[in-house]
């Protein structure tokens, strides 16, 4: 049986350097201090995860011509990084769900599917950035197959 493929990459934009404060402060949202520099695992319930995850999946959603709405079904493997905010760097699965697109619904309300024909799960990589204290994020990086 030969699965589907879709390939996706999209590019985001990089930052002005000059706009964020020096990398070396120790963010508070961590139980302990992270240090920059290196990726660290993290549990995959934290909640910044489950956000980018989330970020990732609305992504996803925006630029395929799916009828439906995926979302994310399981988080393999977390990493995060400390480079100008936060780098995530999530292995997940995402899975078709019975939301069509066009009503816009929450996708916290959506459930997956069930039926044989429609059902349909991915694995994707993502990075997800987040500027904390721009209130930004960006998905430089998704790759779902
Ligand atoms: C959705 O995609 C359009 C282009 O296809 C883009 O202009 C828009 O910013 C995207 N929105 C999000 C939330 O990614
Ligand atoms: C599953 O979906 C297909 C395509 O929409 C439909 O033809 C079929 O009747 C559905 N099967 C069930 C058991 O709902």
């Amino acid at each position: 049986m030969q699965p589907a493929r879709a390939l996706l990459a999209f590019c985001g934009l990089v930052l002005n350097a000059t706009e964020v404060p020096s990398p070396d402060v120790c963010y508070q949202i961590f139980n302990s201090c992270v240090k920059p520099g290196f990726p660290k695992t993290i549990k995959t319930n934290d909640p910044g995860v489950l956000k980018a995850a989330r970020h990732s999946i609305e992504r996803f959603n925006n630029y395929t011509n799916d009828i439906f709405l995926f979302k994310e079904s399981h988080i393999s493997k977390a990493l995060v990084q400390i480079v100008k905010g936060l780098k995530y760097m999530l292995n997940m699965e995402i899975g078709r769900t019975t939301c069509k697109k066009t009503k816009h619904p929450s996708l916290d309300n959506c459930e997956f599917q069930t039926n044989h024909t429609l059902k349909r799960t991915l694995s994707c990589y993502s990075e997800v950035w987040v500027i904390p204290w721009l209130q930004r994020f960006e998905v430089p990086i998704l790759h779902c197959y």
